[in-house]
């Protein structure tokens, strides 16, 4: 992904499903983990990243505490982290990795005026909320989902409903119909780092 392009990757709660990746983390500045995990695991949540004009854009990734169990409550450390970023760019991204909309929008609201943009990711589900609030943070409660939507959320959708239907484990299988590219496209000052606008993306690819 790097590869094609991708200047920061930002992970979430399957972050340490596979052991393998914990090398890697130790190692990567452009692959970042939730900053509000154990203390003491490999890995950053803050990464400083040139944009294509040369602007550098400081991106934060976070969980949220509702139905996540993190060990930390990221509303106890967003602000030193927010101040340690814009101490590297004035143009700040948090992804905030969370389950509640609650949470999202009070995260987002919370941050208005001091970062560029609150991205929420997690739920899988675009929604309809992308703004730009009073004091020039652009804010989505989820940027969607990038993968097959033929599914439920990615997964093949009988296996989903299985599982929901039995209450029993079920090995679940990555869909493959309805592939799309999800996301959001934010503009901003590069000077002040005050969002002007805030789209949604939704490009169609098989
Ligand atoms: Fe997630």
């Amino acid at each position: 992904m790097l590869e094609s392009g991708a200047d920061v990757i930002t992970l979430g709660n399957h972050t340490w499903a596979r052991d393998e990746i914990r090398g890697y983390l130790a190692e990567s500045d452009r692959v970042i983990r939730p900053a509000n995990v154990a203390t003491g695991l490999p890995g950053r949540g803050l990464a400083v990243a040139l944009a294509a004009d040369g602007t550098p854009v400081a991106v934060l990734n976070l969980l949220g505490w509702l139905f996540l169990e993190v060990p930390i409550n990221p509303f106890e450390v967003v602000d030193r982290l927010v101040e340690e970023a814009r101490r590297h760019a004035s143009v700040v991204v948090v992804d905030f990795h969370a389950e509640a909309t609650s949470e999202k929008v009070a995260m987002a609201r919370w941050l208005d005026g001091r970062v560029t943009a609150v991205v929420g990711t997690h739920t899988h589900v675009q929604t309809n909320d992308a703004r730009v609030q009073p004091g020039g943070t652009a804010a989505i409660t989820d940027a969607g989902m990038t993968g097959p939507h033929d599914s439920v959320i990615g997964v093949e959708a009988a296996l989903a409903i299985r599982r929901a239907r039995t209450l029993t484990p079920v090995r679940l299988k990555p869909a493959k119909g309805d592939v799309r590219i999800e996301g959001v496209v934010v503009e901003c000052d590069t000077v002040s780092g005050r969002a002007t606008s805030i789209q949604l993306l939704r490009v169609p690819v098989a």
